[in-house]
């Protein structure tokens, strides 16, 4: 936050802008006349971000929540890392959902029809709020990689989405996350659309032997930075 109690403004050196035309869905849904200005006023910064329904069991755990007849299918992983503001203080109390395609790269949607199987045992969703020093920490299923309509025979990356709720909605965040040595990021145009190459690399988590849990889960750290300098940058 600034002196004056106010937010940075978005960094557009490090988000992607409104219309990159090789990620085709932005030609069609950016803005096309010139944004107007709003003026923050303190009911954006003081009031209530999301509902306090408390977390169920589990809401972390994605290999467990949504289980019918047995264990979902693919690679366990843990995800885990810390959310700051600009100045590398952890947020406490950050609301952060997940979700995922599952080990096959299918999504459990009516508008998902990739030819591939859906697990009855595993729904890709998952929430937690940070702890005391802005930590959050998931267990879940490798997603898999997908086709995707934006030109002939492209395919995403393995990614997780993430939305953040920091303390205001001017701290809310959409990005996404990615695997570390994943060949098809370099051709990806979503992460492409960020126009700063570090930017880019801190979407990428990093894999850890100490988060990895012995005979049972592989683990990965990603760090998320809310405004400011070094922002991650939103990815939608
Ligand atoms: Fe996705």
């Amino acid at each position: 936050m600034t002196d004056r109690g106010e937010y940075a403004p978005r960094d557009w050196s490090v988000h992607p802008p409104y219309l990159h035309a090789p990620y085709k869905s932005t030609v069609a849904r950016s803005p096309n006349k010139p944004l107007v200005p709003l003026p923050g006023t303190l009911s954006e910064i003081t009031g209530p971000v999301y509902g306090h329904e408390a977390l169920a069991p589990n809401d972390d755990d994605l290999t467990k929540n949504a289980v019918r007849n047995g264990e979902p299918l693919g690679e366990r992983i843990i995800v885990t890392g810390r959310v700051t503001d600009e100045n590398g203080q952890g947020i406490p109390g950050t609301l952060v959902e997940i979700w995922q395609a599952n080990a096959a790269g299918r999504y459990p949607h009516a508008a998902d029809q990739h030819d591939a199987p859906l697990d009855p045992n595993f729904l890709g969703a998952g929430r937690c709020v940070t702890d005391g020093d802005g930590r959050y920490r998931f267990t879940t299923i490798r997603p898999g990689e997908y086709p995707w309509g934006n030109e002939f025979n492209g395919w995403r990356p393995a990614h997780i989405h993430f939305s953040l709720f920091g303390p205001s909605f001017l701290t809310r965040l959409v990005t996404q996350m990615y695997f570390p040595g994943d060949p098809l990021l370099a051709f990806d145009p979503i992460v492409h659309a960020i126009p700063d190459e570090k930017a880019r690399q801190g979407l990428v988590a990093e894999f850890s032997r100490e988060t990895s849990e012995a005979e049972w889960a592989l683990g990965y750290i990603w760090d998320i930075v809310l405004r400011g300098r070094g922002a991650t940058p939103a990815v939608g």
